[in-house]
């Protein structure tokens, strides 16, 4: 049987009170929305369809790289009404899977089972013990335990209220009957919308089984209405995601203390102390050491690398054997080579350093090629920026930067090139021999110092 997915994503997140729609919230370095959506491309449907309505082309133009089919609900009457603006689109022989846009954490085989019992002629609806169920619809079940009825929280009285299964949204059914029941869903709630859930009661009516799943993991199934949700939401693909990864040989020095927020590849025997943020796409090689408090996105760090804590990284492609940080701040287009050294209050940007090249202490590097095994001393600045442009600084291999020396770009400092500690380089430097540029230093013998009048 073929299967279609509707993501019911028009909704506006009251309850955020964002500017953002809520399928937009950040959550573990993607938005809510995508999650779901990436759920769904596991499944391997036909079609999946987004419902969408609340900030509509802002959601559309943040998730162009999805491979979904967009369909507008131009005014919010309810989840039951959002699946009817996708149904035209979808033969009555699918099975018709309905996610939330704003219950991302599902996974895709606890969707297999809803979309199993659906090919077998079921009403599957997913469901969940919560500690908590305030807020959520609850599942009403009779004396022999089947399930009768959703009722949403504003509508149930104060004993459906006390039921702690709850209504995750989530069904699937065949397509044919969805419609069916769609069309006589009514507006007579406390909310005045066209519920989804109602097509519960209708099917028990019809005589069609109704299948509650019950999902393995509560924390499968939170939906996200608020900023509290959302941090819990958080939380929880915190820890789905950090065991996974201790799971694959990563070493973790605290899991609840590791946020991922994007993809991570590594390879055997890194380790991460506690604090640290990777984001985007971040690459260990084998053997590499990340100290506490770092924040690393969009890098390539090759085997046996060190970082030390407090450092940033964004952007750079990073060899093996290096030593980066505590303080270093490592900004996009830097590429470090094998063995490099970059230490404390150092910060390097656009630009190349050479194996073995050092710069530990103080340092700012921007928009320059180092050869290899250059000695940068403390202090040392290139001055890439005139105030209009950016320019070039060059230094070739195995040259020696003196510390507290100021390089006005653009400028060439040939190989071997000494830069005596305190100049000023604003002409090119030649290859070996050693350049001062500082004012002589005099002492004046016998002078006295100035006494008070
Ligand atoms: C809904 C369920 C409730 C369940 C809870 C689980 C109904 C009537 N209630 O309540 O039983 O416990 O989810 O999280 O279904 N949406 C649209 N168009 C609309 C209305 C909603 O696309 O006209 C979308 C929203 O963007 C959201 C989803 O449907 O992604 C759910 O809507 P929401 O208003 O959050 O429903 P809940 O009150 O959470
Ligand atoms: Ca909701």
């Amino acid at each position: 049987m073929a299967l279609s997915v509707v993501i019911l994503a028009a909704g506006q997140g009251k309850r955020m009170h964002s500017d953002l729609p809520k399928v937009m919230q950040p959550l573990g370095g993607y938005t809510i929305l995508e999650h779901v959506a990436r759920s769904a491309a596991a499944l391997d449907a036909h079609a999946v369809y987004v419902v969408y309505g609340h900030g509509g082309e802002q959601v559309q133009a943040a998730h162009g790289h999805l491979a979904v089919h967009w369909v507008l609900q131009a005014e919010q009457l309810g989840t039951g009404h959002a699946v009817m603006q996708a149904l035209p689109k979808i033969s009555d022989s699918d099975v018709l899977l309905v996610l939330y846009g704003d219950v991302p954490l599902v996974t895709p085989a606890t969707l297999k089972h809803l979309t199993d019992a659906a090919a077998r002629g079921e009403l599957a609806v997913l469901t969940a013990k919560v500690p908590d169920p305030k807020g959520y619809g609850r599942i009403v079940r009779d004396n022999a335990g089947r399930v009768t009825r959703i009722v949403e929280e504003k509508d149930a009285t104060a004993a459906e209220r006390w039921v702690d299964e709850i209504n995750t949204g989530l069904m699937a059914c065949s397509a044919d009957r969805l419609r069916r029941w769609l069309k006589d869903v009514n507006r007579e709630n406390a909310q005045k919308e066209y519920y989804l859930t109602d097509v519960i009661a209708m099917a028990v009516a019809d005589g069609v089984k109704v299948e509650g799943v019950l999902a393995e993991d509560h924390n499968e199934t939170r939906g996200i209405n608020d900023k509290q949700q959302l941090a819990a939401a958080e939380k929880a693909l915190r820890k789905r995601t950090a065991n996974e990864l201790m799971l694959a040989g990563l070493m973790l020095r605290d899991p609840r203390r590791f946020d991922l927020r994007g993809e991570l590849a590594f390879g055997r025997d890194c380790e991460i102390d506690v604090n640290c943020v990777l984001e985007g796409k971040v690459r260990l090689g084998d053997r590499v050491k990340i100290g506490p408090h770092c924040v690393i996105r969009d890098c390539e760090l090759g085997d046996g690398t060190e970082v030390f804590s407090h450092s940033s990284l964004d952007g750079a492609r990073i060899g093996a054997k290096v030593r980066i940080g505590p303080f270093a701040r490592i900004r996009p287009e830097t590429e470090l080579a094998d063995e490099v050294h970059v230490g404390n209050f150092v910060e390097v940007k656009k630009s190349r350093l050479g194996r073995k090249s050092k710069a530990n202490h103080l340092t700012y590097v921007g928009d320059a090629q180092v050869g290899s095994e250059v000695n940068i001393g403390a202090g040392v600045i290139t001055c890439n920026y005139d105030g209009t442009a950016k320019h070039a600084t060059v230094i070739g291999d195995g040259a020696f930067i003196g510390s507290d020396s100021t390089l006005v770009a653009p400028v060439t400092i040939g190989p071997g090139a000494y830069i005596a500690a305190g100049s000023t380089i604003n002409r090119d430097a030649p290859a070996g021999e050693l350049t001062i540029a500082r004012s002589k230093q005099v002492t004046k013998t016998g002078w006295t110092r100035p006494t008070k009048k």
